[in-house]
C-alpha cells in the first residue's frame, strides 16, 4: 500500500508528493519538526507536542498558521494508513517555504507544511534487556532547545553508533553529558533520578518532562544538575527517553557496563509508570 502523506493543503500518495527545490528546507534546512505518538489511536502529550513547535517556529521566525489544522490532519493521516489502532508516530515538518537562494530570511513566503504517519512500535525486547551505547563529544551546534531539521551532526554520530552495533550515543559537551542524538538522558544515583537542565544546549524533552513528572507525584527525587561523563560512568542506573525511545535502559556504556549490567529497579518502576500514562 503506497502511504498518504499531507504536502500543502493537501494528501497525496507518498510516491506523487512534490515540492519546489527551491524549499527552503530542502537548501539549508531551514525549517523545524515534531514527532508525536499515538498509542492506539490516542495522542499522547498532544499539547506538549503543539507548544515546542509553537516555540521552535517562534525561535526562527516562522509564521506558520495553520497550528490549529494539526490535529485533524494527524488523525486524518492514521485514518487514511490505517494506523488508527496503532501505536504510530506522526511527523510534522514546517520549512520556512519556497523562495531563490538568499541567506536572510525572504519575507512574504508560505510555510511549507508536510505530515506523515508511520506505524512505530514499542521495542519491547530492547526496553526489557536495555542498549549500549557509545560516548561522542557534542558536535552539534549551540541552539539544541530548537527541534531543527538541520540534523547532520545527529545522524552521523547515531550513523556511527549503528555501525558499532550500539542503540544510540551519548553526548558530552565540555566534560558533562546534555544528552544523545535523539533521546533525553536521565541517570540514577543513590535513588536519585539527575538530568541536566535545559538550556540551550538540549532539547526540552517532553518525555523527560513526564519522567521528572512522574518524580514529582511518586516521591522519586529529582535533581537537574550538570554531570560529568566520570560520574555518568559511575552512576547506578542510566536511562535514555523519548517519544519514540520511551524509557530505555543503557546498560553499557562504551566498555563500562552500568550497574550490574542489566535494567534498574528505579528505571524499571519509571518504565511501569510511564506505561500506565500511556496505555
Ligand atoms: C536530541 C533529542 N533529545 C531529546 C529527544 C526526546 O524528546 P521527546 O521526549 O520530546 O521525544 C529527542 C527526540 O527526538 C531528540 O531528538
Amino acid at each position: 500500500m503506497t502511504r498518504v502523506v499531507y504536502l500543502n493543503d493537501n494528501f497525496v500518495k507518498e510516491n506523487e508528493a512534490c515540492l519546489s527545490p527551491n524549499d527552503r528546507g530542502f537548501i539549508f534546512a531551514d525549517g523545524v519538526y515534531e514527532v508525536t505518538k499515538y498509542y492506539k489511536g490516542k495522542a499522547f502529550r498532544m499539547n506538549d507536542h503543539i507548544e515546542r513547535l509553537k516555540r521552535s517556529l517562534n525561535e526562527i521566525g516562522i509564521h506558520f498558521e495553520g497550528i490549529d489544522k494539526l490535529e485533524s490532519i494527524s488523525a486524518e493521516l492514521l485514518k487514511r494508513n490505517k494506523l488508527a489502532d496503532e501505536d504510530a508516530g506522526v511527523y510534522w515538518q514546517i520549512t520556512r517555504g519556497v523562495h531563490q537562494r538568499v541567506h536572510h530570511f525572504p519575507k512574504d513566503i508560505q510555510p511549507t507544511l508536510y505530515a506523515f504517519a508511520q506505524a512505530l512500535p514499542s521495542a519491547t525486547e530492547k526496553l526489557q534487556k536495555g542498549i549500549k551505547t557509545i560516548l561522542r563529544e557534542d558536535i552539534r551546534w549551540q541552539r539544541c532547545d530548537i527541534k531543527s531539521i538541520s540534523l547532520l551532526p545527529n545522524t552521523m554520530l547515531y550513523n556511527e553508533t549503528v555501525e558499532k552495533g550500539a542503540g544510540e550515543c551519548i553526548l558530552i559537551r565540555d566534560g558533562f553529558v546534555t544528552e544523545a542524538t535523539h533521546s533525553s538522558l536521565i541517570a540514577v544515583k543513590n535513588g536519585i533520578l539527575i538530568t541536566r537542565p535545559l538550556s540551550n544546549l538540549i532539547l526540552p524533552g517532553i518525555t523527560r518532562k513526564v519522567v521528572m513528572e512522574l518524580g514529582a507525584t511518586h516521591q522519586i527525587p529529582v535533581e537537574e544538575r550538570l554531570f560529568s561523563k566520570e560520574e555518568l560512568l559511575d552512576m547506578d542506573e542510566v536511562f535514555i527517553c523519548g517519544t519514540g525511545s520511551e524509557i530505555m535502559p543503557v546498560v553499557q556504556i562504551e566498555d563500562h557496563s552500568i550497574g550490574d549490567g542489566v535494567p534498574g529497579q528505579l528505571t524499571r518502576n519509571i518504565q511501569q509508570l510511564f506505561t500506565e500514562l500511556t496505555r
